[in-house]
């Protein structure tokens, strides 16, 4: 029999992370620290305001670009936050998470064999959505010396006649690190220099601790050729809800709405109603579990560093990453080993990119005991090899 499955197909690599799941799936007692989701369940009266939908019977679809109220909401947000307008009935869209805008961002922009740049290290989807949507990835390494910053010179350089846009994921997944104002002053010339599209995926906007996050959409002259995603699922505990939302120029978000309305048609309706009374009544929820990941931030970073793990300081998002560089091991193994020998479930850094390896992510979207007792544990683990160092005991 012929091999079904499509030469695309079967190129994309799979995600480096399921593996550990995997493996952690066949053991007892494991602390993850491995998945990028609150731990949080969705704050009680988001769930009522669905609960109550669905007794209303609000079970239908609804138009394909989203409830009109919810696009209000966003728009309305988005202004409250950046004093940036979108129209609601031509600039916004409700899609399946910026997982589904990831994509429709990509395919509405780019034919076969465009390129995009994708700074790196970053979410194990953006490589892998430029493919899918026809386009070719370009990696932008950035690296812990320069608090993994990207640079417009960092980014002329990988400029050719195939360029059509820069991907951008700031606070950023998996490194925690939050653009500075000159840095992202940068992005914008390069993009206007050479008449790029931006995608700027901002999903982790409202989790930055003691630092402002800078929309990239709110510099001047960037609205006109920016792709802005955000959604519900990491500032309001709602990774299940599948509620993204992408806003663009017209010309642009009609193009992506076109896809969506033949993928999708709609996203799903108690999540739509559920993101309202989030977006319009959530304030303090975002506020008190950001005040709790603050906490956990200190207590994960500070157990790193005193075993010798030298971590970058995450100014945004829920992960640390730690440089396992001291262990002499690769990221990879230094994974498999924690997890078989002390049921320590972490990311490797080169998951996200090349310029990860050597890294791991732990993510502290996890109970403070859970962060505790992954640390015993890693101490265990570093003591047992000979890679502690008892001035450095944690
Ligand atoms: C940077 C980044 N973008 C997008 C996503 C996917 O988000 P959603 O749940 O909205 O599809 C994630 C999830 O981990 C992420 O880290």
């Amino acid at each position: 029999m012929r091999n079904f499955i499509s030469k695309s197909t079967q190129n994309l690599r799979p995600s480096g992370i399921r593996r550990y799941f995997d493996i952690a799936a066949t053991m007892d007692d494991v602390v993850t620290l491995g998945i990028g989701e609150p731990n949080f369940t969705t704050p009680a009266h988001i769930m009522h305001a669905a609960v109550h939908s669905l007794e209303a019977g609000q079970t239908g679809y609804t138009s394909n670009s989203g409830t009109y109220e919810l696009r209000e909401a966003v728009a309305n947000h988005i202004q409250k936050l950046y004093n940036l307008r979108y129209n609601p009935d031509s600039e916004v869209l409700i899609t399946i998470g910026v997982s589904e805008a990831l994509w429709l961002a990509l395919k509405a922009i780019l034919d076969p064999g465009d390129e995009v740049l994708v700074v790196e290290p970053c979410f194990v989807a953006n490589a892998a959505a430029v493919e899918m949507a026809g386009g070719v990835p370009v990696p932008v390494p950035t690296y812990v010396e320069h608090e993994f910053q990207v640079t417009g010179a960092d980014l002329e350089a990988r400029i050719t006649p195939r360029t059509r846009a820069i991907l951008i994921s700031y606070p950023n997944n998996p490194t925690g690190a939050v653009l500075t104002q000159d840095h992202i002053l940068q992005i914008a010339n390069v993009a206007e220099k050479y008449d790029l599209v931006v995608i700027s995926d901002e999903i982790y906007e409202r989790l930055v601790y003691g630092i402002e996050h800078i929309c990239f959409a709110a510099l001047p002259g960037m609205q006109e050729r920016t792709i802005l995603l955000s959604g519900m699922s990491k500032a309001y505990a709602m990774t299940g809800w599948r509620i993204g939302y992408a806003t663009a120029p017209e010309p642009i978000l009609s193009a992506m709405k076109k896809l969506h309305q033949y993928l999708i048609m709609s996203a799903p309706t108690m999540g739509q109603v559920a993101s309202v009374q989030a977006l319009v009544h959530g304030e303090d929820d975002v506020f008190a579990m950001r005040d709790s990941y603050n906490r956990r931030r200190r207590l994960i970073v500070d157990g790193f560093n005193s075993m010798g793990l030298t971590c970058f300081e995450p100014r945004g998002a829920f992960y640390a990453f730690p440089s396992i560089a001291s262990t002499g091991m690769t990221d990879e193994e230094f994974c498999e080993r924690l997890l078989r020998e002390e049921r320590v479930a972490m990311v490797p850094g080169s998951a996200f990119g090349a310029s990860g390896d050597g890294f791991v992510r732990a993510s502290y979207a996890v109970s403070e005991d859970n962060i505790c007792r992954a640390l015993e544990r890693l101490e265990r683990f570093l003591q047992h090899n000979g890679l502690l160092m008892p001035a450095l005991a944690y």
